[in-house]
């Protein structure tokens, strides 16, 4: 059976059409696209997705506030017609609660700008730099309590250039986010969670 995946995004969701882009190319992957759920009704992801003819879900967190219990539980509402058999976080800025993250277990992944266990949360091209680290990247992870933390499914690595910036490491590893998360998923929906590494 075909799984059926839920894309979570913030922003643009680069990373969602390379998702897309790759489920949809092959008659033989093992899942598809089900709906793009955001947080941001305005965000590029969601006139996206509803361009391709793929449903959405918008829970704003703001009428939430601090209660972010409540803000997943309309997720969750959100999400039961579609009834999705994996989650996507593909820039997804919220954080999520060991009560959402415990209840996917092994069923939700992420995609994060850093060669981890380096850099979780924020800044990260900006901190690669600072440390004057000779590689960087982005890995793919199983999603768990913990920020930006859980078993590594794939990692894609570049070296650092003299005169790379936040801003061009960001653009080639963002390149490579586009190569690394359509490949884990591939992987992670047939059930094989052996990890690819990639290089630049
Ligand atoms: C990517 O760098 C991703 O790794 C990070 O947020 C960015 C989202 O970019 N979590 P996009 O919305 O997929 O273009």
């Amino acid at each position: 059976m075909t799984k059926r995946v839920a894309i979570f995004a913030s922003g643009g969701g680069s990373n969602m059409r390379a998702l897309v882009a790759d489920m949809t190319a092959a008659a033989d992957h093992p899942a598809q696209p089900a709906v793009v759920l955001s947080n941001n009704a305005d965000a590029g992801c969601i006139a996206w997705a509803k361009g391709q003819g793929i449903a959405t879900v918008v829970v704003d967190h703001r009428p939430y506030g601090g209660d972010r219990a409540a803000f997943e539980a309309a997720m969750m509402q959100g999400l039961a017609p579609h009834a999705p058999d994996i989650i996507c976080l593909a820039g997804f800025m919220r954080k999520l609660t060991a009560g959402f993250t415990d209840a996917w277990a092994g069923r939700m992944i992420n995609i994060h700008p850093s060669l981890l266990p380096k850099y979780k949360g924020l800044h990260t091209h900006a901190r690669a730099l600072e440390a004057g680290d000779a590689h960087h990247g982005c890995t793919v992870h199983e999603v768990t309590a913990a920020l930006d933390d859980g078993p590594i499914l794939g990692q894609a690595q570049i070296d650092v250039a003299p005169g790379d910036t936040a801003a061009t490491l960001a653009a080639r590893v963002l390149v490579l986010e586009h190569r690394l998360y359509p490949a884990v998923l591939r992987r992670f929906a047939a059930g094989d969670r052996t990890p690819i590494n990639l290089q630049g």
